[in-house]
This record gives C-alpha cells, sequence and structure tokens, in this order.
C-alpha cells in the first residue's frame, strides 16, 4: 500500500495521542488597527465571518497598556448581548474569532482569544498545533498553568516569554517574539497576536490554513478571507505558506517569512460588491443567494470565449500541449462541489471522449489512485480552502498529475496550488449551504469541457460557440425558474414541513441533482433526506417507501436521449404504486408525466446537459422553505461550517 503523500495534522496528533483533549478547530478570524473603534470594526468583521463558525466567539482589545477581552459560547449574538452589557473601552487595535468545534466542548472557557499568564499576550488561532503537549509539559515545568483545555493557549504563553526575551529596543520587538515562536509550532496554523505593550501593532502568521490582510487608507485589517474587511477596503494582499504579517499604525503592512526574509507583498483587488455580504432586503442570504443566480450564472460566462472558440482560463500555468497529452481526468471535491463535479462528468465524457472520474477528496488519496503526468485533476471548491480538497490536490500533484482548480475565491490556496485556474464568479456566498456557487460551478465545468474539446480538436470552433450560445441562455432560464417558485414554497410551507423523510431520484444529470436536493434538505431542515439514481430504486431504496412517503423525481427531457424520459416516468410510477406522494420536476410542455404526479415542478426547456441549471433551484427553494417553516436558521444549520480547513 502506498502512503498518503504526507499524514494530515488529525493523522499526526492522533498518531502521538493528542487528540483527545486537542481542540481542533476551522474559524473565522478578524485583526484590526486603525483609527476607527477596534471593537466595532471587529464585531462587524465577525458578524461577516460568522458563517465559517458559530459554536463561540470572542474579541479581544488593547486599551492604556491592559488587554481587555470578552467571549462567550454560541452564536455572535451572545457575544454582542454580552458586550453590550458590559462594553469594551475605546480601543484602536483589536482581534475577534468565531469557532467552529471539531473537539471539545464549545464552551465559554475554550473560546478565544487566549491569553498569556502575563495578561500581556492574546491569541486567536484556526488550525492545530500538533505539538502543543510537548509545548505545554515545558511550559508547565517552567511554572506556567493551563486556563483552558486548548492548544492555542500554549502560544500565547510562549510569544508571552519570546517577547520578554527579545531585546526591548528592538524595532519589531512583537514581530520577531511570533517569528520564534512559529519556528517551534508544528501543524497548521493561522494566527493573530496583540501584546499589551505594543498598541500600534498586531501580528498574524500563516501555515496551512488561510489569512489576507486588507489595506486601508491609514488602517489594516486581517480576516480569515476577505468577508471580514469588505466593506472597508478592496485592496487585499495574500499572505503565503509560513510568513508573518505585521500590521503597524505608522508603518503600514509588513510581511515576512518564518525565517525572518522580506517578503514583496502581492496586492490584488476584491471584486466582490460588499452589498453582496448584506441581505439586501430578504429574510435569509440563502434566498438572496438563490435570487442571485441568474446574474452568477451570466457572469461566470461573461468575457471567456475566446475568438477561436476556446475558453480563457483566469490563471493558466498549462499549455494547449499539455491539454492534448491528458489521458484521464479526476475531479475531486466536497459535498455540493461534488455534485457539480458528477454533472461534469457527464458533459466531459461526451464532449471531449476522454475518460473521468469523480471522486469525494475525503477519499481519492487513500485508495491509491492511478495518476501520472497525463492526468489531469479538476480541483472544485467554492472557499478554496477545503482541507479533504486541498490534501487530495496535494496527492496528486506529488504524482505529477495537472491540476486545475475551479474556486470562487480569488486568492485561496486552492487556486495557489493549482496549475491553471478557472474562477467561479458567484460572488461572496454566506449561507453555509452552499447555492449560487453550485450553478456557477457547473457552469465553470461546462467551459473547461468546451476548452478540452476545443484544444484537443475534437471538436470545431463554431460547435463549441454553438453550446457557449446555449449556455448563454441558461440566465435567462434560470431566471423563469425563479419566477415560478411560488407553488414550491406553498407546497412546501403546507405539505411538506412536517414530513419525516423525503426522496429523491433521477437518472443521467438528475442524479447528482437529486442527490444535492436530498443534501440540501438534510443541512437545512435536518430532515432523513436521500438521493438515488432512480434505476436503483428497485434494488433496495423502493422499501423506504410508504402511504405518503414524498418521492421528488428529477424528470429529463422527452426530447432527451434515448429513452431516459420513459425510464423515469416507469419509476414515478413504480414509486406511486407504493402509496408514494410524487413531486416531479419536469420540462414545459411535459404532459407524459402529468398523470403520475401530485405535483408538477415546470422548468424551462433545454439540452440535456444544461438541465441542472435549471433542475437545482426548485430544489434549493424546497429546502430553504421547509427549513424557514420548521422555524430554523436557514443561513447557519446547526453543526456546519462554510469552510471546512479540517480533514
Ligand atoms: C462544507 C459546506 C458545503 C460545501 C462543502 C465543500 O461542507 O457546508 O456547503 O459544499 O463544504 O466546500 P467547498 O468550499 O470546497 O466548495
Amino acid at each position: 500500500m502506498i502512503p498518503p503523500a504526507c499524514p494530515t495534522p488529525l493523522q499526526v496528533a492522533a498518531a502521538r495521542g493528542q487528540l483527545a483533549s486537542t481542540l481542533v478547530r476551522m474559524c473565522g478570524i478578524v485583526g484590526y488597527v486603525g483609527p476607527q473603534q477596534a471593537g466595532d470594526v471587529v464585531m462587524e468583521g465577525l458578524r461577516r465571518l460568522e458563517y465559517r463558525g458559530y459554536d463561540s466567539a470572542g474579541v479581544a482589545i488593547v486599551a492604556d497598556g491592559e488587554l481587555h477581552q470578552r467571549k462567550k459560547a454560541g452564536k455572535l449574538a451572545n457575544l454582542s448581548a454580552e458586550l453590550s452589557s458590559a462594553p469594551l473601552p475605546a480601543s484602536t487595535i483589536g482581534m475577534g474569532h468565531t469557532r467552529w468545534a471539531t473537539h471539545g466542548k464549545p464552551n465559554d472557557r475554550n473560546a478565544h482569544p487566549h491569553t498569556s499568564h502575563t495578561g500581556h499576550v492574546a491569541v486567536v488561532h484556526n488550525g492545530i498545533i500538533e505539538n502543543f503537549a510537548g509545548l505545554r509539559d515545558e511550559l508547565e515545568s517552567r511554572g506556567v498553568e493551563m486556563s483552558s483545555d486548548t492548544d492555542t493557549e500554549v502560544v500565547a504563553h510562549l510569544v508571552d516569554e519570546s517577547y520578554e526575551r527579545v531585546p526591548a529596543d528592538h524595532p519589531t520587538r512583537l514581530r520577531e517574539a511570533v517569528r520564534r515562536v512559529c519556528n517551534l509550532l508544528e501543524g497548521a496554523f493561522t494566527l493573530v497576536i496583540t501584546h499589551a505593550a505594543e498598541p500600534d501593532t498586531i501580528i498574524g502568521a500563516r501555515r496551512n490554513s488561510p489569512l489576507v490582510a486588507g489595506v486601508g487608507d491609514g488602517e489594516y485589517f486581517l480576516g480569515s478571507d476577505v468577508a471580514a474587511f469588505i466593506a472597508q477596503t478592496r485592496e487585499a494582499i495574500e499572505l503565503g505558506q509560513d510568513q508573518i504579517c505585521e500590521l503597524h499604525r505608522e508603518r503600514g503592512i509588513t510581511v515576512t517569512t518564518f525565517d525572518g526574509g522580506a517578503v514583496e507583498p502581492v496586492h490584488y483587488t476584491i471584486d466582490w460588491d460588499d452589498a453582496a455580504a448584506e441581505k439586501g432586503g430578504y429574510d435569509w442570504f440563502m434566498l438572496k443567494e438563490i435570487a442571485e443566480q441568474p446574474a452568477v450564472v451570466a457572469d461566470t460566462i461573461r468575457g471567456r470565449l475566446t475568438d477561436t472558440g476556446g475558453i480563457a482560463l483566469d490563471e493558466v500555468r498549462l499549455s494547449d500541449q499539455d491539454f492534448r497529452d491528458i489521458t484521464k481526468i479526476f475531479i475531486i471535491a466536497c459535498g455540493t462541489s461534488s455534485y457539480a463535479g458528477m454533472i461534469a462528468k457527464y458533459a466531459i465524457e461526451h464532449w471531449t471522449r476522454i475518460p473521468c472520474e469523480v471522486e469525494l477528496a475525503s477519499e481519492f488519496r487513500y485508495r491509491d489512485p492511478v495518476l501520472d503526468r497525463s492526468t489531469l485533476v479538476i480541483a472544485i471548491s467554492q472557499s478554496g480552502e477545503t482541507m479533504d480538497t486541498l490534501m487530495a490536490l496535494r496527492h496528486a500533484k506529488s504524482q505529477h498529475a495537472k491540476i486545475l482548480g475551479i474556486c470562487n475565491t480569488v486568492g485561496s490556496t486552492i487556486p495557489r496550488e493549482s496549475d491553471a485556474v478557472l474562477y467561479t464568479r458567484a460572488g461572496v456566498e454566506i449561507a453555509v449551504a452552499s447555492t449560487k456557487a453550485f450553478l456557477a460551478q457547473i457552469v465553470a465545468c461546462y467551459l473547461i469541457a468546451l476548452h478540452l474539446a476545443s484544444v484537443r480538436g475534437v471538436k470545431w470552433g463554431d460547435e463549441v460557440a454553438a453550446i457557449v450560445d446555449q449556455i448563454r441562455s441558461m440566465p435567462d432560464a434560470v431566471e423563469r425558474v425563479l419566477d415560478t417558485m411560488e407553488p414550491v414554497r406553498t407546497l412546501a410551507r403546507t405539505e411538506l414541513a412536517d414530513v419525516q423523510q423525503m426522496l429523491f431520484l433521477g437518472r443521467h444529470v438528475g442524479y447528482p441533482i437529486a442527490l444535492e436536493g436530498a443534501l440540501k434538505l438534510k443541512e437545512l431542515a435536518y430532515l432523513h433526506a436521500e438521493g438515488f439514481a432512480a434505476g436503483e430504486l428497485k434494488h433496495g431504496p423502493i422499501a423506504l417507501v410508504s402511504e405518503g412517503t414524498p418521492v421528488v423525481v428529477v424528470c429529463p427531457s422527452p426530447l432527451g436521449r434515448d429513452s431516459l424520459h420513459s425510464k423515469v416516468v416507469s419509476n414515478i410510477q413504480e414509486v406511486r404504486a407504493r402509496g408514494a406522494r410524487t413531486i416531479v420536476i419536469a420540462e414545459e410542455g411535459d404532459e407524459l408525466v402529468t398523470p403520475y404526479a401530485d405535483h408538477v415542478i415546470r422548468v424551462p426547456r433545454c439540452p440535456v446537459l444544461l438541465a441542472p441549471l435549471v433542475t437545482a433551484v426548485p430544489l434549493q427553494v424546497l429546502a430553504c422553505e421547509i427549513a424557514a417553516a420548521k422555524g430554523l436558521d436557514v443561513d447557519q444549520p446547526r453543526n456546519l461550517a462554510k469552510s471546512v480547513t479540517v480533514e
């Protein structure tokens, strides 16, 4: 058996027997220095990052040479309430954290920031300090008492000690203290650190975990992603692996490596609209994001077709010859992104004739996949930070495969480590369950399939252009679906809000849509929902059907390929004969299904391979409405997080 390319932080921690007491997390982190009230800026940043985790939250500021902090288990609202009853003093420097716990209780004690025993240093952290147990033992042997169960706390103590050892006249004393500590740490971490004696300086450090810096007018920001400061500035700096970033009120931003070497910062402009991080009159971000889908589909296509019928990729470090040499494609992704990958497989194999496999990123490298220089691995990720996908990507790279990233977040890790990138232009997606990014990913996959077909000469330029024209008509089609969603809302609220389980069936590209429909319902409404390939139904799942079981069927076009439509109609009859309540998503004008459907949801006629762009939408609306009818938090479902930066 070939071992994985490199052990994961969790594997290493588990091997060292440290996991039981380690609190592993992936979270939202904010840092600020500037003239505004730091506590307010940090809370605003946390509000925009809460989708990254909402098990606990905390904020720390420096005022009059002292650290002040508040932290609270539960959603950010709890911390806001705490701040209202015990406001923080005015300050121009601050940090904050919103946590998604995977190990250990999300209680007040374990919430970030963590402070050193002297009360001088505060730290927020995302990741795992793998060697924390040894570091903690050393600290305890020096008489330091721990006040939490976290690995993070050791960093606060170590920085405090390190600061005392750096000469007091050192021009960048805190940065130097943090640099020395970073070299002691193993694992994955983003750290933001402040010291009570340094009211103008805040330090960020990054290894294997996301961190970006924002540059304002005399003010500077740190965030797990740009959403943290998008309301304040559009200018951002990418921070690379093993880099330290010093934010200083006068000196501005200085980036160095963990070795202390100077780094020329790479600036970029965030083109997301600030309004994207606001609900804009909708009850939920998810409703707004569903409504944005026609524009997102249009944006993802716009300007990407070259004169020769090829597709302009955003970042290409692969030649046309590289694309011609490909003999096999793997798509790796997680969750909703993996369903976009399943849809892509149909398009890629049909349009390019290259064999394509789709694999859950978390499984990929553990089964010893056969990869070589002629393999293209397409990594699909909204966030660009999903650790499972990143680790699968790195494994593929170690086997010399070429990597193409499809990603929504500019400057995130997956695109940076890919050989070529196509960005989905969905804009910031706040709701934890993905909607508009999913549609954008599907479109991006079509474009890549067409690019491959064109570069490899499998399709002529005019054939590619004809399909691109069909894709161009899809924003209107999605708009028409959105215009007809009222009956779906009514159905969700009147008939489906109290059901215990729901089944989803589909064939061909309708199959991944059935899986996505079921996932949406699980995520949002906490319902037992399963998606099946409709043909597989008779091999077991049909036993789940009893009187009144709601079964949603994604029906293909009657004009589609071969006998797919009639096969699905037969499947509808099979479940109906066993008492199912059938809810059928069918093309406008398809009357063949009507006799077997208790409810028909109409979608516009479109080419078979493009149909997922319209059939996904009613399922998003259905899940959203059922969750809302049950009084659940649509944007922040329990136990989930948007960006999963642990394996
Ligand atoms: C999390 C989210 C899902 C998402 C998945 C993959 O589980 O809750 O909505 O589909 O991660 O995320 P990615 O950012 O890689 O697309």
